[in-house]
């Protein structure tokens, strides 16, 4: 296999702390933390009652319930815990999500508002749980959320928004002092939310689940899942885990294709960390109504105060990474006093077609094996709503949100309209890529640190130049689905613009559903 022609590797490897995450920037969170590593080997003779692949947020809180209930669980990370997504993203803790309450009403049904926000209610109360009775020390802080609108239109939708709040129990109230110096219309405040340090978060739950007796197996890129005997073997480099039921915490799920591939569609989002010359930081959490909207936070780490900008999110390999930091630096700049740009790091999540997560068993496969993903821009909240969910069906087959959440769901109008956008996305993408992309003349055009699909002789290869000078050459074609892949100029990767894989720079996987890395050439 191409993985084991590499014979080095850099930019996305641990550092001395052992700290990594799937990108080259360094984010607020893994910027200022040391992990404590301690990845064990377990005995292959062993059988666990579950199997937990992906120790982000979602997978080390079902971990931890279920460890808690009784069951033996095993968690199984292809790097370490925090790598992905959990380590990325702005931890914002909301009672509303990006999917609105109107929009859940309009596509479920009208009782089915109440029942997201009762699934989100109960995923704050889950966090605020474990920081108090495992004594998280994760910087959690209780802020109110304030959603502005800039035009007449944007007030209209902010009113849906208000209202339909309203209709599903979820508190919330006109507001006319927002903590932000962008000149708005009409806001809205919404009371208990709440922010946290991601990655101090899961490192509680990390611990806590190691103290009940739970497993953590890292480095462990599960190829495939095998069932005999009335369990799975799941096949790693260097282990092979077995267990009764497997939940695949990873977003989409790893290996072949799956029908979820095609209700989700991958984003990059935005963000920076900078420091203020006028200390005017939010003590709040501010959301604009733009499309994609922007937000802000602040979070002090070691005494320094930092605010916390996202936004500029877009489709995974479709657009330029340099432009939406750039355009995104410009916007904060435009508001704020901007001292210094300390931090810029992307991050991925997941759209799902009809505007709620799947969450359940997998489609498609044997009873037993589950997965969760699709969370939009929310993924602290829906990411323990998932493990929620999950830790019921799998103690008691039963869940008061199965029906809302479940995978093999299939909804008409609106999530028909957009499963079919993103899939003609995907399709003329991959059509595009294979057959009408611009040919590049000469290898000499990339610049070291850099990468490109050039084609040559009708051959399109992934061509990387290293810092210092050495070409590496690499087929382009993801191994999930066979896109062609696209450089990233920010976070130094080879991005899928199909289902969302991402490899570093000499073709190691850094994000699913690919488990093959790309084969290198030369
Ligand atoms: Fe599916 Fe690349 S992620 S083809």
């Amino acid at each position: 296999m191409a993985r084991n022609k590499h014979n080095s590797k850099k930019g996305n490897a641990p550092d001395a702390r052992g700290w990594a995450r799937d990108g080259q920037n360094a984010s607020l969170w893994n910027g200022h933390l040391a992990l404590k590593r301690e990845g064990a080997t377990v005995p292959e003779t062993d059988v666990y009652d579950v199997l937990i692949v992906g120790a982000g947020i979602t997978g080390l809180t079902t971990a931890l319930l279920l460890q808690q209930a009784g069951k033996r669980c095993v968690v199984a990370d292809a790097h370490h815990a925090g790598f992905g997504t959990t380590g990325g993203t702005t931890a914002h803790i909301n009672t509303f999500a990006d999917n609105t309450y109107a929009e859940v009403e309009q596509a479920f049904g009208k009782e089915a508002a109440p029942l997201f926000a009762d699934s989100i209610r109960g995923a704050v109360e889950l966090i605020r749980h474990f920081v108090g009775t495992c004594q998280i020390d994760c910087d959690l802080e209780w802020r109110q959320g304030y959603v502005y609108a800039e035009t007449e239109e944007e007030v209209k939708q902010l009113e849906e928004l208000y209202q339909s709040a309203l209709r599903a129990g979820v508190k919330a109230a006109p507001a006319d002092d927002v903590p932000t110096p962008v000149p708005y219309l009409a806001a809205v405040v919404f009371d208990d939310q709440a922010q946290f340090h991601p990655l101090k978060y899961i490192g509680g739950l990390l611990n806590e689940f190691r103290k009940s007796g739970g497993a953590v197996v890292e480095n462990a890129c599960i190829r495939e899942v095998e069932t005999a005997d009335g369990y799975y073997t799941a096949i790693a480099d260097q282990h092979r885990l077995r267990a009764k039921r497997v939940v695949y915490a990873t977003h989409i799920p790893p290996g072949g294709i799956n029908v979820l591939h095609f209700r989700n569609a991958s984003y990059r989002s935005y963000v920076i960390a900078v420091t203020l010359a006028d200390g005017a930081y939010p003590d709040a959490l501010v959301y604009d109504c733009q499309e994609p909207y922007h937000y802000f936070r602040t979070h002090t780490i070691d005494g320094q105060p930092y605010l916390v900008a996202g936004g500029n999110d877009h489709k995974t390999g479709h657009d330029d990474p340099q432009k939406a930091f750039a355009d995104l630096i410009a916007y904060t700049r435009k508001y704020y006093h901007v001292e210094r740009v300390a931090y810029q790091w992307s991050a991925q999540y997941y759209v799902p077609a009809d505007g709620l997560p799947y969450i359940g068993h997998l489609p498609g496969a044997p009873d037993g094996i589950y997965a969760a993903t699709g969370y939009n821009g929310n993924g602290m909240i829906l990411g323990t709503a998932a493990a929620q969910v999950l830790s019921d069906l799998i103690m008691t087959g039963e869940s008061k949100y199965k029906t809302l959440y479940d995978p093999a769901r299939v909804k008409p109008v609106a999530g028909f309209a957009e499963v079919v956008k993103e899939s003609a996305d995907v399709v003329k993408r991959f059509i595009g890529d294979r057959f009408g992309i611009a040919h590049i003349d000469s290898l000499a055009d990339v610049s070291p640190d850099e990468g490109r699909v050039i084609e040559l002789d009708g051959e399109k290869l992934a061509v990387y130049r290293d810092s210092v000078g050495d070409i590496h050459v690499l087929d382009p074609v993801c191994t999930h689905a066979k896109c062609i892949v696209q450089w990233n100029t920010e976070e130094k990767s080879w991005d899928c613009p199909c289902h969302g894989a991402r490899f570093d720079c000499l073709g190691h996987v850094l994000t699913d559903p690919a488990r093959a890395d790309l084969d290198q050439l030369l």
